[in-house]
């Protein structure tokens, strides 16, 4: 039996959209490629609201290329990494392993990045990149990006401000002109409910020309390359055209249903969720800081998670244990993507007679 995904990513993936990828393949230095790939970063721009200061890439790559990209595109002599969890921890170790000097300000899983906790880093005046994931998929916190964003733009205008939406963009509110940030990129298993394999990146012309001061920017990773090659609607390499067929046919539902609506929608599930949970368990994340797109929940009844999602897979769900550390203390809910309140309910109500909860 099909065992529909409620875990972080890879999310569930309709019919429509996987049968997208079955089109005949075309050449991507093809006029056919540049209507195609043209028509789709344009969608992406409408959805995404995006000014003149910013421009739209699909990258074929899982969102961790952009740990990649940043580390040896964008950062010159410094950055400032904030850690609060396995994927900010990833990224910062990123940064140093593409040989750049970074600077990591942690703080404990389960909070979130601080704006005032930046600012004093930032004071220094070393820093002239900054990392912040917007949504811990490991924790499932959430942290105050567009606040964090407004300082970096009103005191450090030299400093580029990226962000990793893996989790969160599609879903939760990610406009970069809101966000006050220069990149911010999200995972197609994610929020985009596509297969993985693409990135989309959103990304301020200060961040490119940034970048043509960098040196060492490597093939895949020079965000200089990439954005030569946007300019035919093109990319510098061999593109996942399947997946961008999909990803086309994804934005033309995210557009009919709105950015705004996308955003009711995972917000109303994760506040059921949060209800949910807090009524039988208690939340992992520090109150005020949860994620909309999946809730990290500590398992206070000291329950198997992997019986339970046993169990649910005979109803035909699969949800996630905890990540890493908190592997047996939390579980984890993915509400992103397709999903909708209904399909949510229907999972907790199967989990409360598993569970025998009241
Ligand atoms: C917040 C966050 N950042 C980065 C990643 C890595 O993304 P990918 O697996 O698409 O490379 C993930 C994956 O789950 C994630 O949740």
């Amino acid at each position: 039996m099909h065992k529909k995904l409620l875990i972080p990513g890879p999310t569930e993936v309709s019919k429509e959209i996987l049968n997208e990828q079955t089109r005949y393949l075309i050449g991507h230095r093809e006029k056919s490629f540049s209507d195609l790939y043209g028509g789709l970063t344009d969608k992406i721009s409408k959805f995404f609201q995006l000014t003149d200061d910013y421009k739209p890439t699909v990258t074929t790559a899982s969102g961790t290329l952009w740990f990649d990209i940043i580390g040896r595109s964008i950062v010159k002599e410094k950055a400032l990494a904030c850690v609060n969890g396995a994927f900010s921890k990833r990224c910062a170790q990123t940064l140093l392993s593409c040989g750049k000097e970074t600077d990591i300000l942690e703080v404990e899983m389960g909070k979130s990045i601080k704006p005032e906790m930046v600012a004093e880093k930032l004071a220094t005046g070393k820093y002239d990149t900054l990392t912040v994931c917007h949504n811990e998929t490991s924790t499932g916190v959430r942290s105050p990006v567009a606040q964090i964003g407004k300082l970096v733009r009103e005191e450090y205008p030299d400093i580029i401000f990226a962000v990793d939406a893996v989790s969160s963009m599609a879903g939760d509110k990610t406009l970069p002109s809101e966000m006050n940030c220069d990149i911010i990129f999200g995972s197609t298993q994610k929020c985009f409910a596509l297969p993985p394999g693409l990135a989309v990146a959103l990304v301020s012309n200060r961040a490119i020309e940034r970048a043509k001061n960098v040196p060492n920017r490597g093939a895949y990773t020079d965000l200089v390359d990439i954005f030569e090659f946007e300019k035919k609607h093109q990319t510098p390499f061999t593109p996942n055209i399947s997946l961008l067929y999909a990803l086309d046919k994804r934005m033309d539902l995210l557009l009919e249903e709105t950015y705004d609506n996308v955003y009711k929608r995972h917000l109303d599930m994760a506040n059921f969720t949060q209800k949910w949970a807090n009524k039988h368990f208690s939340m992992f994340p520090e109150a005020g800081y949860e994620s909309i797109t999946v809730s990290c929940i500590n398992n206070t009844i000291c329950k198997d998670v992997k019986e339970l999602n046993q169990r649910l897979a005979e109803r035909g769900y699969m949800i996630s244990g905890g990540y890493g550390k908190l592997a047996d203390k939390t579980f984890r809910i993915g509400h992103m993507g397709e999903w909708t309140l209904a399909g949510i309910k229907d999972l907790t109500l199967a989990i409360d007679e598993i569970w025998g909860l009241q």
